[in-house]
């Protein structure tokens, strides 16, 4: 979707909003697929609800956009603009077991950033790709850890009242791979509360961690990660696996031969080829073992 030629561009810019137009999402993530669209940079978290205001106003659909790692963009023209938190030098700071994070900061950045202030509890985090935010909305996990463990605070832009609130750790939902945020609450700042360890150990997890990833996860491929979600007391990735299914295709998309619950893109893959490729597996599943797969990764639809 273009605004750059409608009025409100000029009143987004006055808001200090930065409007860059026509850009391919491909480029914005991690599995190198998405149509185009107009991006909006929120460079003052205070004139958000302002903005929002203003897109309401104007009937313009529009999306939040963070890392981009768990996230399939449809194809083409995007019916909607999209909104991004700048990720320029997003704030971090320490004080005492508490870390304040903004949400556009890289979440292994997080992770070491906190390490080096001798705040641990994270190192399993380490590789997961995305931002801070993103990793709240998903309670991001691995290896034993999971993001909302940590929480104490979440500053966020609330749609449902059109406000900047914070939310308290106690009264957020965090499960597996789901919270209670709303869809279209966008996660600005948080608080976490961590346990002191010495840099050197945590360093020594970090290590750890890294090499498991490694040996099992395609770290070089253009992927979001698990495509499905593991169902309870299963695992996505050893049922794909077992129905030997590593290295099957559709297009460009294909089922990663390293890890079966990781799809990637090996060249030029369209949102169409994913979702085929998607839909397939999950077929496949459900007659050989009577398990209905959900995904993990989030799909943007036009
Ligand atoms: N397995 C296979 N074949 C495969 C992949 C896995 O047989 O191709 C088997 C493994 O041998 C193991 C079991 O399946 O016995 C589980 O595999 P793994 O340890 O790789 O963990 P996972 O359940 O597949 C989860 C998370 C990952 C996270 C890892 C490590 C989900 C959907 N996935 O994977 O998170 O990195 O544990 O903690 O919960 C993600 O969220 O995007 C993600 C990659």
């Amino acid at each position: 979707m273009r605004i750059s030629d409608k009025p409100i561009a000029a009143r987004l810019k006055e808001l200090g909003v930065e409007l860059r137009p026509g850009v391919p999402l491909s480029e914005k993530t991690s599995l190198g697929i998405g149509g185009k669209t107009d991006q909006l940079l929120l460079r003052q978290f205070d004139t958000i609800p302002e903005v929002m205001r203003l897109l309401a106003d104007e009937n313009i659909p529009h999306r939040f956009l963070g890392g981009g790692t768990n996230v399939l963009i449809d194809d083409g023209e995007l019916p909607y603009v999209v909104l991004h938190l700048p990720t320029s030098q997003p704030g971090m700071r320490v004080e005492g077991n508490t870390a304040f994070v903004d949400a556009a900061a890289d979440l292994g950045g997080m992770v070491t950033f906190c390490a080096k202030r001798d705040l641990g509890g994270m190192e399993g985090l380490i590789g997961v790709p995305g931002s801070v935010g993103g990793a709240l909305r998903m309670n991001a996990g691995a290896y034993g850890t999971q993001i909302g463990s940590y929480v104490r605070e979440v500053e966020l832009y609330r749609a449902a009242t059109g406000e900047i609130e914070t939310l308290r750790g106690d009264d957020i939902r965090f499960d597996y791979r789901h919270t209670s945020f709303a869809p279209d609450d966008v996660m600005l700042r948080v608080k976490l509360a961590l346990p002191s360890k010495p840099y050197k150990e945590i360093l020594a997890g970090i290590r750890v961690c890294n090499e498991k990833r490694r040996s099992s996860q395609p770290l070089n491929q253009k992927s979001a990660g698990c495509i499905f979600k593991n169902p309870a007391g299963g695992s996505a990735g050893r049922m794909i696996d077992e129905l030997k299914l590593k290295g099957h295709r559709v297009g460009d998309a294909m089922v990663s031969d390293r890890h079966a619950n990781f799809f990637v893109n090996v060249a030029n893959a369209t949102c169409a080829d994913m979702l085929k490729l998607i839909d397939d597996v999950r077929e496949r599943v459900r007659s050989a073992y009577g398990v209905e797969l959900e995904n993990e990764v989030i799909v943007w639809k036009n």
